[in-house]
């Protein structure tokens, strides 16, 4: 749906960035702009900035970057029009009327996907479920359960669902976007899930969004077949029993791999477990698991594949606000197993002393070691303060250092030497890798090679971002840039595609502000222009510059011999000295 420029506008002036921005991160005024810790990484000193100038924010330390409307995307994992919503609840506007063609078409979808779990299920019940009942009984799952989660079958046949769905007037095309018929050769079309369980997938408000479908046997494709995305579901934002777990009213959260362990989790009464959907675990995955939960307990497969996930879920919960815990499984390959072998009220007591992400990765860690070596015990050391350099509450570290001091008999003094030690040599790597980030992000990266004429040092990429900026800022600069420059000159792709979006905008007399322009240009452009006015915050950048930079571009040669390194912060210090002398 294409929202007006000036809708956007309006949105915007209302919604001012610093006042959305400060519900999420605690800011602190630093002269013209704001300062406060990226959410989107963790860090520990903060390099997130927001700029009421230009309305945008930028973080250094990740790179990202954009206007209020893309904050509140990646903040609430929204799509632009459901952050544009959002925005418009806030300040009151209504929505500009809706693209009645998709909102139809979403709702159409989820017609179908009901009928279609509707036919499943009852199919199950039917004469061609016969085999299919049998599997679930096998796999000990009650009737309760069943209907609990709408567990149904998909029968054999090509046509079935198809039929069904025609019958009760949806076109071949609704059937194939909403990811339940394909097309075969001839145009016509056939069922997608044939001969498998099928498994409801469901979202908070009850609706059917997709289905994961598990074949019986050991042949017939792939073990689960799983929904494509499609206008109402996207994989990597969706959880199993989501639904159900947040009715659980429970403030702790399992998150298992397979449908069928979660199944059976509920089944012995943890209603309380969740799982994605046949894929690792997401960025967005975790921020859901954390709005509704305090704590989550990893219990993945105990297999080398699970471990490796789990270490990886550890890592992207802990940019979440949730307590992490990890379930060590032994003697079983998945909680459906293990429940099935030892009965509910021992993994009750598995979740009861489950680890803390923290014991996991120390425990981990002393199996590999034999502490009653001095040499490898020393090596345990080592390895364990590296583990709680990242620590950063003190009384924390200080637990964990008289825990390792009385685990390996070794002077307590000395092991908090060691962290400290550890610390200060990541913090030093932490700045460093900043300043090589900075360095290859955006202007850094390109600037291999100086271009030189007429004494005039500056380089051709950051004459052409330099260029981009002042025009944004000040569109009256149009007229005598265009009279100049071709899109051809700018030798940068983004640059270029954004020189041709504004271009188009100010002859559609349509005004470019960073807001109106990053709707209208690539993710990528975008984030690089946010970057673009973050560093150029305190720069004023004026007529003749910006003819000073034209000149630049279009006349400049490549002196090889001249070849250099710059930083941007050189070359922004050096554009300041050449202010001040021309005063
Ligand atoms: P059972 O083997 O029936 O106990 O199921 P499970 O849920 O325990 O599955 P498993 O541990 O093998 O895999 C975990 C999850 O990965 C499943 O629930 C699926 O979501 C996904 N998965 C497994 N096999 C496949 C596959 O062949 N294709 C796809 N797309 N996903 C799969
Ligand atoms: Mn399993």
């Amino acid at each position: 749906m294409a929202i007006p420029a000036v809708y956007i506008q309006e949105l915007v002036a209302r919604n001012d960035i610093y006042d959305v921005i400060s519900r999420y991160v605690s800011l602190q005024r630093a002269g013209r702009l704001y300062k406060g810790l990226c959410p989107f990484h963790s860090e520990r000193t903060p390099s997130f900035m927001v700029y009421p100038e230009t309305q945008s924010y930028y973080c250094f330390g990740c790179g990202a970057g954009g206007d209020v409307i893309k904050f509140t995307m990646e903040m609430n994992s929204l799509s632009y029009i459901e952050a544009v919503r959002m925005l418009a609840q806030q300040c009151g506007m209504p929505m500009p009327d809706e693209d009645d063609g998709q909102a139809r078409l979403k709702a159409r979808i989820l017609e179908m996907n009901k009928l279609a779990a509707r036919y499943f299920h009852n199919c199950l019940k039917s004469d061609a479920g016969r085999d299919a009942r049998k599997y679930l009984r096998d796999r000990q799952l009650s009737d309760k359960t069943i209907i609990n989660f709408g567990l149904g079958y998909a029968p054999q046949g090509w046509q079935g669902l198809c039929d069904h769905l025609r019958a009760k007037g949806f076109t071949d095309n609704e059937i194939v976007t909403a990811y339940l018929g394909a097309r075969n050769k001839k145009g016509g079309i056939y069922d997608i899930f044939r001969d498998r369980i099928m498994f409801p997938i469901i979202d908070l408000r009850g609706n059917v969004i997709a289905f994961g479908g598990r074949r019986m046997g050991d042949e017939g494709g792939p073990k689960y077949l799983n929904s494509g995305d499609t206008p109402v579901f996207k994989k990597s934002n969706g959880l199993f029993a989501l639904n159900l777990a947040k009715k659980s009213g429970r403030d702790s959260f399992i998150l298992a791999e397979g449908y069928m362990d979660v199944i059976s989790l509920h089944q012995a009464g943890f209603s309380n477990a969740v799982a994605t959907l046949g894929t690792a675990l997401t960025q967005q995955q975790a921020r859901l698991i954390g709005d509704y939960a305090k704590k989550v307990i990893i219990c993945y497969d105990s297999d080398e594949a699970g471990q490796k996930a789990t270490r990886r879920a550890m890592d992207i919960f802990s940019k979440e606000d949730i307590t992490v815990q990890v379930l060590a499984m032994e003697g079983a390959k998945d909680p459906d197993e293990y429940i099935k072998k030892y009965g509910r009220q021992s993994f009750e007591l598995l979740l009861e002393g489950a680890n803390s992400a923290l014991d996991f990765s120390l425990l981990k860690l002393k199996k590999q070691y034999d502490i009653s070596n001095a040499e490898q015990r020393v090596e345990y050391l080592t390895k364990a303060c590296d583990v709680l350099a990242g620590l950063t509450n003190p009384i924390q570290q200080d637990v964990y250092c008289s825990r390792l001091a009385n685990e390996t008999g070794t002077d307590k003094t000395s092991i908090k030497l060691q962290l400290e030690r550890t610390a200060a040599r990541r913090r030093r790597a932490n700045n460093r890798k900043k300043e090589q980030e900075l360095l290859h992000s955006g202007v850094g990266s390109k600037i291999k090679v100086d271009y030189r004429q007429k004494g005039n040092t500056m380089p051709k990429a950051y004459a052409q971002q330099q260029i981009i900026c002042a025009l944004v800022r000040d569109n009256s600069l149009y007229s005598s840039i265009a009279q100049r420059l071709q899109p051809e000159n700018f030798t940068d792709g983004d640059m270029r595609r954004v020189y041709i979006r504004v271009c188009d905008m100010l002859e559609n007399n349509i005004p470019a502000t960073y807001t109106t322009l990053s709707g209208r240009i690539s993710d990528s452009a975008a984030n690089a222009l946010a970057g673009i006015f973050a560093r150029n915050a305190d720069i004023i950048i004026t007529g003749k510059d910006v003819q000073m930079h034209i000149e630049n571009l279009l006349t400049a040669k490549l002196s090889q011999s001249e070849a250099s390194e710059k930083t941007l912060d050189e070359m922004t210090e050096r554009l300041k000295l050449l202010k001040e002398k021309k005063k």
